[in-house]
């Protein structure tokens, strides 16, 4: 079976927890967007592991890890992951880690240019400062530089010789900011080629020989549906396609391979960065939440804006990623709420809309509509099973089940391993 795991809010909804246990019964993991703007987390024997770009099945050992052709990778990222990863005595080498030759690498020039737009730029997104949008952008203006180019030195001297003559220009001009030295890059970069070599891997091929001898394949969205570049509230998204679509684009797996998408939600809805948040808290709830869920990036460790459930959005993420199957995280963090609100509309200039807003000012001004649920006030970390929760847990879930429109089949009620609780109906 070929299962996607996708964010359905703004990411960091705990994909990583549901990827780590759905991981056990497959055989290639693999990453198909973003790069080490991702933060996924699991916790696994009391330790506490947080991977950017290698896929967290790196832990159980007989897996393939994939990252696809869609992720863009920075080199020195990735060997500072792989070093902490190999510290815990955990294999990393060319059996468990295939790298896509056609994966774009990240420069410093990228990062830098991330940084300064942010900083002199007129529209601030927010972002995590690691290169991503800057590395798209040269992928799509077709000047990029991709994995395959890296290994080989006379393509890469040329590619990158070219990448400096345009951009330093702009450094220099626009940001009156220093250059970047050819003999510099060049030199760290072939560093990096030679530590990574024994990665780089024709993934595509990979991945269709193993659907083709019915080998299982996990794909592991990073981000969520509403950063998605297309999808998401544009400008304030990330630069690739984190959808269920993407996936297709950055691997090489045609959709007639994927035969389940599951759709990964917190209870409630949180944010990072810049961009419209229609049920973000204004009250004193947004530090309580904050503090109960730990909600600090996993990448960056800026605060997460924090806000109700929001059902207009996660109908919508189900629409365009064909999500069957949903898996609700963090619902302990609401243990001590007397009330609890789901959003089920937007209200703009009196009307009322049932369907995630496209129009920027709507997105920016509407006012949610919220029915209001009675909290059960206790702790729910130690349950079981699904059907010893309490009941108004289980008729919270019960209704975002119904208004959201998707079977909720995982529950997650801690952030082990085991806290996880399987719905059966
Ligand atoms: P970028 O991906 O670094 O360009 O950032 C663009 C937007 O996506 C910003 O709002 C970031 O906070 C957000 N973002 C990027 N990666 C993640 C993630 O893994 N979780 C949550 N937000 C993210």
């Amino acid at each position: 079976m070929n299962i996607a795991i996708v964010g359905a809010q703004w990411g960091d909804e705990g994909k990583g927890k549901i990827i780590d246990i759905l991981s056990k019964d497959s055989d290639f993991i693999v990453r198909y967007q973003g790069g080490n703007n991702a933060g996924h987390t699991v916790v696994v024997g009391g330790k506490r592991y947080i991977f950017h770009l290698i896929p967290s099945a790196i832990l159980r050992s007989n897996k393939t890890c994939v990252i696809g052709n869609g992720v863009v990778v920075d080199p020195k990222a990735l060997l500072e992951e792989i070093e902490v990863v190999r510290k815990q005595r955990i294999k990393v080498d060319k059996t468990n880690l295939k790298i896509s030759l056609n994966s774009h690498i990240v420069f410093p020039y990228h990062r830098v240019l991330d940084k300064l737009r942010e900083e002199k730029g007129t529209n601030k997104i927010g972002t995590t400062g690691r290169g991503i949008g800057p590395c798209y952008s040269d992928k799509v203006s077709r000047n990029g530089i991709r994995f395959a180019d890296l290994l080989n030195p006379a393509v890469f001297r040329l590619k990158l010789k070219d990448n400096l003559k345009e951009k330093n220009e702009i450094f220099n001009k626009v940001y009156h900011f220093k250059t970047f030295s050819f003999q510099d890059i060049y030199k760290e970069y072939s560093g990096y080629a030679r530590q990574l070599k024994e990665f780089a891997c024709d993934t595509a091929l990979l991945l269709n020989k193993a659907a083709k001898n019915g080998k299982s394949i996990l794909f592991e969205g990073a981000q969520g549906t509403f950063l998605d570049l297309d999808f998401g509230t544009y400008p304030y998204v990330t630069s690739s396609n984190s959808i269920s679509g993407g996936l297709c684009v950055g691997t090489g797996v045609s959709p007639d391979k994927i035969d389940k998408v599951i759709g990964v939600v917190k209870a409630y809805t949180t944010r990072v960065g810049e961009g419209p948040f229609p049920t973000e808290f204004t009250s004193g709830l947004m530090d309580k939440i904050r503090q109960k869920g730990m909600e600090y990036g996993a990448t960056t460790g800026r605060p997460r804006r924090c806000g109700w459930f929001d059902a207009v959005m996660v109908r919508y993420a189900i629409t365009i990623n064909g999500i069957s199957e949903l898996a609700v995280m963090k619902l302990d963090v609401l243990d001590n709420l007397k009330t609890i609100k789901i959003c089920t509309a937007y209200k703009f200039k009196g009307k009322v809309c049932k369907d995630f807003p496209l129009d920027y000012e709507v997105m920016q001004k509407a006012t949610p509509i919220y029915e209001e649920h009675p909290g059960w006030q206790e702790p729910i970390a130690k349950v079981a099973t699904y059907r010893l929760l309490p009941l108004n847990a289980r008729k919270y879930i019960e209704r975002l089940e119904k208004i959201s429109g998707a079977n909720i089949r995982y529950v997650s009620i801690g952030s082990k391993r085991e806290d996880t609780l399987l719905r059966t109906k």
